[in-house]
């Protein structure tokens, strides 16, 4: 969307909220000049944030400013790396509070935790900066519907979701394909995802917290618990109150490619699912290591199957995650590598229905992710991954993982009333209880 029907749009979303965006972004914006600087601060720097940091700084006019991190080893350790590698001496903090009241940061990278995304998230925009958050989204749908609405309350700062395949060129080139009528009658998309992390890590005993980490303020809003490195750094992921297992994990990845093809920005109507933990061992998690999940739509079905603790793949094509766009007329096999087009015997014309084709081009996607935020905080334009996007690839991993957690195979979500019409074990899972002193924002 260009931009004036963007910032048009925006605006009366807010006036019929009743609403004003209050808050102007200091630089980089509109009537900046383009050789401004834009000064980036980091919070939660161990992995992928510090990924996403480093594709900022590879851009020129990019500074960073401030790192946050609750350990100190990863906070220093990242330091240095800034120093080693740009040259620049980033401020440090622990409390990402702080980090938020530096006038000089323009836009901050949130690299933590899920359960952690949509304080942050919010608590950034009210201090005037523009948001890179990591996916998931949010860890729940009380918090997905949160930023959608606050990103709307300040709809003059851009937010980014990380699912930065929606800047690759490979999957935008499959959107292009069956919309361009390649497929055919779109039919059906399966999708898959198997990594050995899913299964959880290993069991390992409760331990003291290890000095030099703040440990209550790695929990945050989460319920308060006994220090555990499998509940820790990356490990984090298998747990409830902090992430939503390897179905989440990739599933905002590959079912947002899947939603972009099938046209759908919104929640899901109808889920069938069921989870399960069927590795041969036991492993620390609470997430399930393997799912089956089913989301009808009017004329076509996507279908995602998840299994931790294999990589290889079950899947046919020999790809340990992926999409296959199924349709009338070929095929579509995809992942961040390679695109497919295998096309349908036409038993009486005896040939094709439609030409093969191979596409391998722009294997990295975070890059040009980046990129595309830093524009749009440049030109005003929405960013490849508003937050409405990232709420709807959200709620297709939410909901199953609801399903799974309370049993009840089939969930029916009613999106303008916020509830599950037939399950009221599933309504107590939509909004996280908050360990005070936080609370959610309200919008
Ligand atoms: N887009 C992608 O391809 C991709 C890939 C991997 C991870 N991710 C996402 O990135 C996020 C981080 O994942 P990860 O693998 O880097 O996790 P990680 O555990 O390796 O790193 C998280 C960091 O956040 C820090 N942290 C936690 N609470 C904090 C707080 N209150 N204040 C400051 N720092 C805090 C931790 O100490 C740690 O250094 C997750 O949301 C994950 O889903 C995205």
């Amino acid at each position: 969307m260009e931009r004036r029907k963007f910032i048009r749009k925006t605006s009366l979303a807010s006036a019929a909220l009743g609403l004003n965006a209050i808050i102007r972004p200091r630089a980089w914006s509109s009537g900046v000049s383009p050789n401004g600087t834009l000064n980036v601060g980091l919070i939660g720097c161990r992995n992928m944030g510090f990924g996403i940091l480093e594709h900022h700084l590879s851009n020129p006019g990019v500074n960073c400013v401030a790192l946050c991190d609750i350990d100190d080893a990863v906070l220093n350790n990242r330091a240095s790396d800034i120093k080693k590698k740009y040259n620049q001496i980033p401020r440090l903090f622990k409390d990402f509070r702080k980090l938020l009241e530096r006038k000089d940061i323009d836009a901050v990278i949130v690299g933590t935790p899920d359960h952690w995304h949509c304080l942050m998230t919010i608590f950034a925009l009210q201090a005037g900066k523009h948001v890179y958050v990591e996916k998931p989204m949010a860890n729940s749908i009380a918090e997905c519907n949160l930023m959608v609405r606050a990103g709307r309350y300040y709809n003059k700062l851009v937010i980014q979701v990380g699912q930065q395949q929606r800047s690759a060129p490979i999957f935008r080139k499959t959107v292009e394909l069956v919309s361009g009528g390649s497929t055919g009658k779109l039919r059906k998309i399966n999708i898959w995802a198997n990594f050995e992390y899913g299964a959880g890590s290993q069991i390992v005993p409760d331990e003291p917290v290890p000095p030099g980490i703040d440990f209550d303020m790695w929990l945050g809003p989460a319920p308060a618990r006994s220090f555990n490195k499998s509940r820790f750094h990356g490990s984090w992921r298998h747990f409830w109150d902090y992430g939503g297992g390897l179905a989440s994990d990739w599933g905002v990845h590959l079912l947002d490619i899947g939603l972009w093809v099938g046209a759908i920005s919104s929640a899901p109507e109808k889920v069938l699912a069921y989870g399960g933990n069927t590795f041969h061992e036991p492993r620390s998690r609470e997430t399930f290591d393997s799912m089956s999940v089913i989301y009808p739509y009017k004329d076509f079905v996507i279908h995602y199957d998840v299994t931790g603790g294999v990589q290889r793949g079950p899947a046919p094509w020999n790809m340990p995650y992926g999409l296959a766009v199924i349709g009338d007329n070929a095929t579509i096999t995809v992942d961040r590598n390679k695109l497919t087009v295998l096309p349908e015997w036409d038993n009486q014309a005896k040939k094709d229905r439609t030409a093969g084709y191979s596409f391998t081009e722009g294997k990295e996607s975070h890059a040009d992710h980046v990129k595309n935020f830093l524009a749009c905080i440049r030109d005003g334009d929405k960013p490849a991954c508003p937050p409405e996007t990232g709420r709807a690839a959200a709620l297709h991993v939410h909901i199953p993982n609801i399903a799974a957690r309370t049993g009840e195979p089939v969930l029916i979500w009613d999106d303008s009333n916020n509830r599950f019409t037939n399950c009221e074990a599933a309504n107590k899972l939509i909004t996280p209880v908050y360990r005070e002193p936080w609370s959610l924002p309200k919008y």
